[in-house]
């Protein structure tokens, strides 16, 4: 029998490792770690096989995305100010075949005018922002029915 596709890779990029430090009136105040539990006990609700990625290093994160579909059947990527920039990570992210879900803690939208540029624009059907953790979860759950791992 096939394997179920249920691999989701969560990818953070640059400054996640410092998030606890970061302005918890935008990202909540959460360690990293701390948020990749509640990922990770969410995706298990959600029969979701999780794996967790982050680095501030953008040649390493165009790396994962080249790998990315040797390990992952979906990907939920929040690469922080990169998503606003780095042209690199867009071009990476197109040779990746998987679906995916971008996410964001704050309100990119309601924020500086270069937040509102993001370069998986075209190729990432569904972005959830604004909803601080909580985004996470709507995310997980729209890999689950994409992936029909919901089962059990
Ligand atoms: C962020 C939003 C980005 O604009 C910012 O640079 C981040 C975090 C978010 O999750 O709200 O690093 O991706």
């Amino acid at each position: 029998m096939s394997r179920a596709a249920n691999r989701v890779a969560i990818l953070h990029g640059v400054n996640f490792d410092v998030l606890d430090r970061r302005d918890p009136e935008l990202y909540g105040g959460l360690s990293l770690s701390e948020l990749e539990y509640r990922i990770g006990r969410w995706a298990s609700e959600l029969h979701l096989e999780p794996s967790f990625f982050q680095t501030n290093s953008e040649a390493e994160f165009c790396g994962y995305l080249h790998r990315l579909g040797q390990g992952a059947d979906a990907a939920i990527i929040n690469a922080g100010a990169w998503t606003h920039y780095s042209r690199a990570i867009g071009d990476a992210f197109a040779v990746a075949p998987v679906p995916a879900v971008e996410i964001h803690l704050s309100d990119v939208e309601a924020r500086e005018d270069w937040r509102k540029v993001s370069v998986f624009e075209g190729m990432i059907d569904t972005r959830v922002f604004g909803k601080g953790v909580e985004g996470y979860r709507e995310g997980l759950s729209i890999i689950a029915e994409r992936l029909g791992a919901g089962g059990g």
